[in-house]
């Protein structure tokens, strides 16, 4: 699996963490920025990493931001991307099992390291309930 990933400053050495640990999986790891803690706009990060995802570049992908808010809404404008905010392993399961998030958004500032790594783990091996009701929900979320 190919996982994009992507930060602005706030989110920088969080970033780097993720990679770490996704480079230890043996995954492959495309780094779309920033690489450095100097300030930058996250718009742009948020976009770029959803548009390899959307591309079919890489299977998944990876932001974070201060709070993983404004790096989310941006990478939610690319059609077909659904990214969720995670604060929590069982939200990462749960953008796994419901929503078939191929996107999380994650807090450098917000949520911890170890919790980061956790809620990417559980976000990695957690498949998708689909064939039922969430599907249906996907599919609509994918009709807009
Ligand atoms: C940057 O200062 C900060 O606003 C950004 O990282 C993020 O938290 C925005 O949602």
């Amino acid at each position: 699996m190919k996982i994009a990933i992507a930060s602005d400053h706030g989110g920088y050495k969080l970033k780097e963490e993720i990679k770490q640990y996704l480079q230890e999986r043996e995954l492959e790891v495309l780094d779309l920025g920033t690489d450095s803690e100097e300030s930058v706009d996250y718009p742009k990060f948020g976009y770029d990493c959803a548009e390899a995802v959307a591309s079919g570049t890489a299977d998944r992908g990876i932001v974070c931001c201060g709070t993983g808010i404004g790096i989310s809404i941006a990478a939610n404008k690319v059609k077909g991307i659904r990214c969720a905010v995670c604060t929590s392993v069982i939200m990462a399961e749960l953008a796994r099992q419901h929503n078939n998030a191929n996107m999380i958004a994650l807090g450098g500032r917000t949520t911890d390291t170890e919790t980061a790594l956790e809620i990417t783990k559980t976000w990695l091996d957690t498949e998708f309930e689909g064939g039922g009701r969430h599907e249906r929900r996907v599919n609509l979320l994918n009709s807009y």
